[in-house]
């Protein structure tokens, strides 16, 4: 057996029987991973305990040699990118959730969205549904989205709420997280109400962004300054981002999201070539893009490329210079900052083969009512993201094709990509 067909069939035997029991106490069993679980399993199963043991062992085998089939210590001009397998594997997948979205400050979402008291979006990252909220004394609140008596996800999509009412049998939450109310449960014994509130999620925000830490136990919210969030996200490279326009002086216009058969992170490779593809595949926006002026800088956890725009618009948006700046942050979100606009990219993997991206459209609020302009633009952008999901979707088919395993790096453009893959390793590797 291959080595993802013995981990695709671990994890659906996880699916099936071994999901941990629910504990009031425990605040983070939905980003459980294999390491934990296989334990838990053999504790109550014995007479499977040797058999479970030797399958964790060869599972966990598989995994290292899939992580050190990349090795980052090979200089870019020699080193192999990562293979197929990182792309197209459901166990790789798992893993990554793991170690890489379900820790340290990930974005998802703006400030717009939770403005006022009462604002709330929902959202999906992996197994972990949560809803960001203001709630009605103005504090930012994060939880996980799902009632504490059956499991139902309680609220969807975006807007006002003065509680969270269940959809189901109608337990009420309050903004705070708070059980406000348990319907016709007279009767019920050894239930105290204060236990079952909504469970927390760590929530931030940085600039015009809201994140949240899926991975560290529950912080008292006040110490969650945007200082702290800002250092631990950005490292070094927050001040460059908050000195070149991105900060929260610009009004939101626009949301598109795309569903792309690919594995996430060939969408995030394409971002991150230095402008390799852009003359090939975009021709209408190598036009307006001095190709030649094309840098990158590298941080911890950040890459920065920019490149000189010739566009109109550019020249009455000076302050921010006359360069385009395409920020990665690792893992999977992108700001791209070009004179009146910021637009934001997340990439969110929905399946080992599938993402989905949503791109968020802020611009100066001088040109906020220009309809004209804003469509004009949107349409702009529009075509280049078309263009970019019929190249990712290709290099997934190729990906999945038995005549490639792994590739090389240009190494005058594709460093950032090289960076990207080489803190993708540095957290996939066990320690
Ligand atoms: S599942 Fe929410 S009230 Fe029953
Ligand atoms: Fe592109």
């Amino acid at each position: 057996m291959a080595i993802g067909e013995t981990l695709a069939a671990l994890s659906s035997s996880k699916t099936l029987i071994l999901k941990p029991s629910p504990s009031p106490t425990t605040s983070s069993s939905s980003t459980r991973s294999l390491r934990h679980w296989i334990p838990c399993f053999s504790r109550h199963h014995p007479s499977l305990a040797t058999s479970s043991s030797a399958a964790a062992a060869a599972a966990a085998e598989a995994r290292r040699s899939m992580v050190e089939a990349f090795d980052p210590t090979i200089p870019l001009a020699e080193a192999l990118t990562p293979p197929s397998m990182w792309y197209i594997d459901s166990s790789f997948l798992a893993l990554e959730f793991d170690r890489v979205f379900f820790r340290g400050w990930r974005a998802v979402g703006y400030t717009e969205q939770v403005a006022k008291p009462h604002d709330f979006f929902a959202g999906r990252l992996g197994n972990v549904e949560f809803v960001i909220c203001r709630d009605a004394n103005g504090n930012l609140r994060a939880f996980h989205n799902v009632c504490r008596h059956h499991a139902s996800l309680l609220t969807f999509g975006s807007g006002q709420k003065s509680c969270f009412e269940c959809p189901y049998h109608g337990w009420t939450y309050g903004l705070d997280g708070v059980l406000l109310k348990a319907t016709r449960i007279s009767g019920i014994k050894n239930f105290n109400k204060n236990n079952f509130g909504l469970k927390s999620i760590n929530v931030g925000t940085w600039g015009p962004f809201v994140l949240v830490n899926l991975d560290q136990k529950i912080l008292n919210q006040q110490d969650i300054t945007e200082d702290i969030v800002g250092k631990e996200w950005l490292g070094s490279a927050s001040n460059l981002l908050s000195t070149n326009g991105i900060d929260t002086s610009l009004k939101h216009v626009s949301r598109r999201e795309y569903t792309i058969e690919c594995n996430w992170k060939v969408f995030c490779d394409n971002y991150l070539d230095g402008g390799y593809h852009v003359p090939y595949a975009h021709k209408g926006l190598a036009s307006g893009l001095e190709l030649n002026s094309y840098e990158t800088l590298m941080f911890e956890k950040v890459s920065v490329q920019r490149c000189e725009s010739a566009s109109v618009e550019q020249d009455s948006f000076d302050r921010l210079g006359s360069k385009a700046i395409y920020a990665f942050v690792y893992p999977n979100f992108m700001i791209n900052r070009y004179g009146p606009w910021m637009d934001t990219n997340l990439a969110i993997p929905l399946g080992p083969t599938k993402c989905q991206v949503i791109f968020d459209y802020f611009l100066d609020p001088s040109l906020a009512d220009d309809k004209a302009f804003i469509e004009r633009s949107l349409e702009d952008s529009e075509r280049v993201q078309i263009e970019d999901i019929a190249l990712c979707e290709g290099v997934q088919r190729g990906l999945e094709s038995p005549a490639y395993d792994s590739g090389r790096y240009a190494p005058s453009v594709e460093m950032a990509m090289h960076h990207f893959h080489s803190l993708l390793h540095a957290s996939l590797v066990d320690t």
